[in-house]
C-alpha cells in the first residue's frame, strides 16, 4: 500500500511538471527568438523592447508600425531637404525618392499593417519586401557628387523592413 501511494504522487507530480506552462524564461524571451530569426538582430532587439507579455504577432504589428513611422518621418526630411534643393542637382533625386515614398505612406504601409492584423501575412509580406527594395532604389538615385543625404534612413529603413518580413514568416511558418 505504501509503495502504491508513492508511486501515485511520482506519477501526480510528474503529470503535473508535464502540464506545468512554459518556463518564464522561455517567455520572457521571445523577442530574443524572434530577433536571432532575422538578419539584424541588435536592430531587431533594439526596436522591440521593453515588450512584456507579447506574442509574435503583436511584435510583428510593433515592427510595421515603426517602419511606417521612419518613413513617414524620412518623407518629411526630403520634403524639408526639397525646399531648399530647388535649381541644385539634388533636386531630381530627392524628388523621385519622394515620388517613391509617397505612396509607401499613403496607402502600401497602412494596408500591409491591415493586412497583418486579418492575418493576412502573405500580402504584408510582399510589401514590406517591395518598400525594402524601395528603400534600396531610393539611395540609387544619388550617384557622382550627388551625394546622398538619406543614406543613413534608407538603410534603416531597408533593414527595419527585412526585420518585418522575418517576423511576419515565422507567423506563416512557425519557428
Ligand atoms: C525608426 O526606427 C528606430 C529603430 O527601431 C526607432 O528607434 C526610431 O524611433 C524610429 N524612428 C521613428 C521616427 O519612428
Ligand atoms: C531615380 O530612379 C528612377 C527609377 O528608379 C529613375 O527613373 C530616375 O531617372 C532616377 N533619377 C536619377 C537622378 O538617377
Amino acid at each position: 500500500m505504501r509503495t502504491s501511494v508513492s508511486s501515485l504522487s511520482i506519477l501526480l507530480l510528474y503529470i503535473l511538471l508535464l502540464s506545468s506552462p512554459l518556463p518564464l524564461t522561455q517567455c520572457g524571451d521571445l523577442v530574443d527568438q524572434i530577433c536571432k530569426k532575422t538578419p539584424f538582430y541588435d536592430l531587431c532587439v533594439l526596436s522591440l523592447k521593453p515588450n512584456s507579455g507579447a506574442d509574435v504577432k503583436s511584435l510583428a504589428s510593433k515592427m510595421a508600425n515603426l517602419v511606417l513611422s521612419n518613413v513617414t518621418d524620412t518623407l518629411n526630411f526630403i520634403q524639408g531637404l526639397l525646399k531648399e534643393a530647388t535649381g541644385t542637382s539634388l533636386e531630381r533625386p530627392l524628388a523621385d525618392c519622394a515620388e517613391l515614398y509617397i505612396p509607401v505612406v499613403k496607402y502600401n504601409l497602412p494596408q500591409a499593417i491591415d493586412a497583418l492584423i486579418r492575418g493576412r501575412y502573405g500580402f504584408a509580406n510582399y510589401v514590406f519586401s517591395d518598400v525594402s527594395k524601395q528603400a534600396d532604389a531610393c539611395e540609387k538615385n544619388f550617384s557622382g557628387e550627388n551625394e546622398s543625404p538619406l543614406t543613413d534612413r534608407n538603410k534603416l529603413i531597408s533593414n527595419l523592413c527585412d526585420v518585418a518580413v522575418a517576423i511576419i514568416n515565422i507567423l506563416q511558418k512557425g519557428f
